[in-house]
């Protein structure tokens, strides 16, 4: 493994341990994990090294908080890099990655502008959905004091980022507004697939949920 990986992981598991809102250390290790397995399965050439770095540093400062500022987390992911004295290229390659990454809403197009993006995404979006994912949405949205569900509050397709990110809906909405539309946003085609078996288990979860609160089941 590069050094340069190895002292990330280092000060990425540093500086996120213990993060309570899902955007923990073992998220970032499970997409740097998912993400060398995408490579492994892509028939493309891929620059391995952004891969690694842009899945570890992807959620160093996210703008979730940091008052929707999305310039934050590659700034400290830039002046990290610069210290290990890493290639300006990368460095440069990195920074747009985390930069593009992020969901910013059901009309809001984010699409990446190169092979290594668009696998990282997809390993950060492949966390997003499943059991796993439904774990985290909860977890955020305790994080964020929002309530399970509430029927009265339908939820919204936002048409910019501003309005995705000011919504304090309750989380069962954030499955209709971002995380049931992960799997047609996949990427790779080997993301795609992984994507539709996390996919149908979490239709199944929120159709019990709505089924229990409804005293059917
Ligand atoms: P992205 O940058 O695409 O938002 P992240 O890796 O930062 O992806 O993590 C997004 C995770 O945060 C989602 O999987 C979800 O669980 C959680 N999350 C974000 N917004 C909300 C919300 N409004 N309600 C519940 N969970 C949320
Ligand atoms: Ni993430």
């Amino acid at each position: 493994m590069s050094d340069y990986v190895t002292k990330t992981a280092d000060f990425v598991r540093n500086k996120l341990e213990g993060e309570g809102s899902g955007h923990d250390w073992w998220h970032i290790l499970r997409v740097w994990n998912m993400a060398k397995e995408l490579i492994d399965k892509i028939e493309k050439p891929v620059d391995i090294l952004v891969v690694e770095l842009a899945a570890l540093l992807h959620d160093i400062a996210d703008h979730k908080f940091h008052d929707g500022d999305l310039t934050v987390g590659p700034k400290v992911a830039t002046e990290w890099l610069q210290s290990l004295r890493v290639d300006e290229k990368v460095i440069q390659h990195v920074s747009e990655i985390i930069t593009d990454l992020s969901f910013k809403g059901a009309d809001v197009e984010t699409p990446m502008k190169t092979i290594e993006g668009e696998i990282v995404q997809d390993a950060d979006r492949l966390d997003a959905i499943g059991a796993i994912g439904i774990a985290r949405a909860f977890a955020y949205g305790g994080h964020k004091s929002r309530e399970l569900y509430n029927p009265e509050v339908k939820p919204t397709m936002h048409s910019n980022f501003e309005a995705y990110r000011n919504d304090t809906g309750h989380t069962i909405n954030h499955f209709y507004e971002k995380l049931f539309l992960l799997k047609d946003r996949m990427n790779t085609d080997v993301a795609k697939e992984i994507a539709k078996e996390r996919h149908t288990f979490m239709e199944l979860y929120v159709s019990r949920f709505l089924q229990e609160w409804d005293g059917i089941l």
